[in-house]
């Protein structure tokens, strides 16, 4: 029996061996973290993450041939097979700080990879990481096992590169049914091509031949950096073009359908928005423009900032509209805001440009009231008072000097509560929920004149005028 271990059981690493447990009966996966409450999670009836269908496809696996534990070692020592699904944030300090990929959890997986080893191992690359991790992770491993052995033989290691791409909240279906696999290898050895034939057949059990790939380490990692950055790049292109509607009385909604009927440019992933946001793509876009940066390619960087730095754009001239709309000021005034995470069906906030948004608000003095269906009060508190790039490290290591909200921001049970007394309601996440709410029920109960500032183009501006709501909505006729 093949025996799969996962270090990293995270948003990626707990779905992506699920799947696998599903399909392939006859493997053994094991998820290990060094997380104790991540783990427990995972073994409850209360998942650590919020994934549609994800309970599901763990009730039917966990107990069979899916197991999680903090056991690390154990496992590792005893697998064929090792992902490797850390998390590589950010740096936010010394060399690169701001931009590189932080590998400090990655190095130290692979150094206890090296340590625990006693038989010949797959190493995959499960995490985003910058091109050419896969040499150093081959040096570290292969250095670290040379000196256990004496300088002898010893066990042997072959990396292979299988960036993820699934998308959270659809994440089970992308899994499933993924567009494709990527599988980068030592296509130049015997061994290498038979580690790629080894994941390759794993996949195999339920992905179609056509749709797993298999190219050179290098291809694979930067292709993975290089898809987001495509997909990033989308959003930012109609935000853009989302601001010069607003100036000229187009409605992006109608330019981006156009647009997106040529065959070419493809109708996905042009859905204007307050910005997009999530642990990845502005990470491995600022990963992106520091390789650049350290192979000499200023010009190639600063054509990757420009994504990141439109986002920034398109979230800030959200909040300058809140606050100039109601009259240049907001202190002292009731803010609703429907949606937290950073999309919808998920409770993932990381990175979400609601963060930006009420840190806009806060700032300018509003009272905020937050309406969430998947994030807790706690969470809400704990990103509002994080800085920048912090929320993905030890928290232990960071001194908490964010915006001091005490007071100002409040957590309600559902949209109504928080829209009680407000004078504005943004919506920042596009939750199925908000486009059927009683929206003449919300006016009747909010001061006059009654804002609702839509980021997500979820409401429907005709009939909400009519009840009597100055709207605005991204990219829309004013
Ligand atoms: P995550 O933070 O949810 O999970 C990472 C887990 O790794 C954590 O639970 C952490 O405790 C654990 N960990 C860290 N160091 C460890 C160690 N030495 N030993 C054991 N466990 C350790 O992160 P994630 O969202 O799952 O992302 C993981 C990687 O996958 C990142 O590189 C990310 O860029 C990439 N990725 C993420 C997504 C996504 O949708 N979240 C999609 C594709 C790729
Ligand atoms: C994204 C990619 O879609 C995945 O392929 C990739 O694996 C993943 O990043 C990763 O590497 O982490 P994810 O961030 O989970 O997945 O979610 P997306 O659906 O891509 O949305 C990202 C952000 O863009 C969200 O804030 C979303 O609301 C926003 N968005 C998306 C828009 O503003 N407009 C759109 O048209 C699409």
């Amino acid at each position: 029996m093949v025996k799969i271990c996962c270090i990293g059981a995270g948003y990626v690493g707990g779905p992506t061996m699920a799947v696998i447990a599903l399909k392939c009966p006859d493997i053994e996966v094991v998820v290990v973290d060094i997380s104790e409450p991540r783990i427990a999670g995972w073994n409850s009836d209360h998942l650590p993450i919020y994934e549609p269908g994800l309970d599901d496809v763990v009730r039917q696996c966990r107990g069979r041939n899916l197991s999680f534990s903090t056991e690390v070692h154990r496992h590792v020592s005893d697998a064929d097979i090792v992902f490797v699904s850390v998390n590589t944030p950010t740096k936010t300090c010394g060399l690169g700080a701001g931009k590189a990929a932080d590998l400090t959890y990655w190095e130290s997986a692979a150094r206890m990879i090296a340590d625990v080893s006693v038989s010949d191992k797959i190493v995959v690359e499960k995490s985003t990481v910058p091109v050419k991790t896969a040499e150093a992770i081959e040096k570290i491993l292969s250095h670290n096992t040379h000196r256990r052995h004496g300088g002898g033989g010893g066990v042997r290691y072959q990396i292979l590169s299988n960036p993820e791409f699934l998308a959270e909240g659809t994440a089970v279906a992308d899994l499933l049914s993924p567009d494709r696999v990527l599988i980068g290898g030592r296509n130049d050895t015997p061994a290498g091509l038979a580690a790629v034939a080894a994941l390759r057949d794993v996949y195999a059990r339920w992905v179609p031949p056509d749709r797993i790939l298999t190219t050179n380490l290098w291809s694979a990692e930067l292709s993975k950096l290089a898809a987001n950055a495509f997909l990033a790049q989308r959003i930012s292109s109609v935000n853009a073009i989302s601001a010069l509607c607003e100036a000229t009385g187009a409605d992006v909604a109608q330019v981006a359908h156009s647009v997106g009927k040529d065959a070419r440019i493809g109708p996905h992933f042009l859905s204007a928005s307050v910005g997009f946001g999530g642990s990845c793509f502005q990470k491995d876009i600022l990963n992106l423009v520091y390789i650049c940066e350290c192979y000499g390619l200023p010009e190639v960087a600063s054509y990757w900032r420009e994504v990141i730095r439109i986002n920034d754009y398109q979230k800030g001239r959200f909040v300058n509209r809140v606050v100039a709309s109601m009259f240049n000021t907001v202190a002292g005034k009731k803010v609703a805001v429907l949606g937290f995470a950073f999309k919808k069906d998920t409770g993932d906030t990381r990175e979400t440009p609601a963060i930006d948004v009420c840190k806009g608000l806060l700032g300018d003095k509003a009272a905020v009231s937050i309406y969430d269906p998947q994030v807790t009060g706690e969470q809400v508190s704990r990103d509002l008072a994080m800085n920048k790039f912090d929320w993905d490290h030890p928290r232990h290591l960071q001194p908490i000097t964010g915006t001091d909200v005490a007071g100002q921001v409040a957590v309600a049970a559902d949209a109504y509560e928080a829209a009680r007394e407000a004078h504005a309601v943004c919506i920042l996440t596009e939750w199925d929920e908000f486009r059927g709410l009683d929206y003449k029920r919300m006016f009747d109960a909010m001061h006059k004149p009654a804002f609702i500032f839509d980021g997500r183009n979820v409401v429907d501006v005709a009939k909400l005028r009519e009840i009597g709501f100055v709207v605005y909505s991204i990219g829309k006729p004013l």
